[in-house]
């Protein structure tokens, strides 16, 4: 059982990633917390608690994290995940009760009171976390892990050539984040455009549930101008590790160069010592076992 908190901007992928979740055994969701990314905070929170009324579970806390990354400027992803961030697809409001309190404290009290229990799934901008890290020293003492979408270790980025968003949105969190962890398994591009929604993904989530039909219409409008489903990759990656295929090393976040600015640098190598490796970058998956996997869980949502 991996106890997880998912750290997100909502987003279709990221969506597809908490249903997903939802949908698995294996899976305990502690928590959903929210970060400015692909739209706007407020949007993004209130995306998240549409998504928990539409599969009636306000049981799972959801709290509110920082509006801006530490340093840049706000990006957004609409053109992508469109002005709403949900791709236009309508869903009801929710009426759930809000979660006092700030994403931040809740990692931090959360990871505090479970010791080596919760792995942090970040599927958006790093910046719940690395602050997390800062107020809280020890955190990272106190992760399990953290499996992360973000980057692109040996292939090009999606906002540059050289970045990836998640981590071209707020590379300064970034390099807090593999800096101050023991570990970090992350799921760039490098795997995640091997999630390819045009395998035949929505024919499958057609034929089933309400849950599992709207989720088909909300990535036939973003496959429109993203095929690929990142964040649920990390989800996968958990439930079915088997499936994926990684190497070890260490990651370099670049936060100077403006060409390359937001780049994920692998390195085994700091200041002409070699380093231990402490980040499984995981680089390919089979794509034939994984967009079933999604579309038969998600189908258990009814
Ligand atoms: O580059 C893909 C990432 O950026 C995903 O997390 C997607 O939701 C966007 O945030
Ligand atoms: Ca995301």
């Amino acid at each position: 059982m991996h106890k997880i908190i998912i750290d997100s901007d909502p987003g279709v992928d990221d969506a597809v990633a908490i249903f997903l979740a939802l949908a698995s055994p294996e899976i305990e969701l502690v928590g959903i917390t929210t970060v400015a990314g692909n739209v706007g905070l407020d949007r993004v929170h209130n995306n998240a608690k549409r998504l928990l009324a539409l599969v009636k579970r306000p049981d799972i806390p959801l709290v509110k994290g920082c509006s801006h990354p530490i340093m840049t400027k706000c990006s957004n992803h609409t053109d992508v995940h469109g002005e709403d961030g949900l791709a236009g697809i309508p869903l009801p409001e929710s009426n759930y009760p809000e979660h006092s309190g700030h994403a931040v404290d809740f990692i931090i009290d959360t990871v505090m009171s479970n010791p080596g229990e919760i792995t942090l799934c970040p599927i958006a901008p790093l910046t719940n976390i690395a602050i997390a890290m800062i107020k809280e020293p020890r955190l990272a003492d106190n992760i399990k892990d953290i499996v992360l979408m973000g980057g692109a270790a040996f292939t090009q980025g999606n906002v540059t050539p050289a970045a990836e968003f998640n981590f071209y949105v707020d590379p300064h969190a970034a390099h807090i984040v593999f800096e101050n962890a023991h570990h970090v398994t992350m799921l760039g591009l490098d795997v995640t455009t091997k999630a390819d929604i045009r395998s035949g993904l929505c024919n499958s989530l057609e034929k089933q549930g309400h849950i599992a039909q709207i989720t088909a219409a909300m990535s036939r409008k973003y496959a429109e101008f993203d095929p690929f489903l990142h964040d649920p990759c990390v989800i996968a990656y958990l439930i079915q590790p088997e499936i994926f295929s990684s190497v070890e090393g260490n990651i370099y976040i670049e936060c100077g160069s403006k060409t390359l600015f937001g780049h994920s640098l692998v390195t085994n190598s700091t200041k002409n010592k070699v380093t231990k490796p402490k980040c499984t970058i995981v680089t390919d998956v089979d794509s034939s076992k994984l967009m079933p996997l999604i579309a038969e869980r998600i189908g258990t949502l009814g």
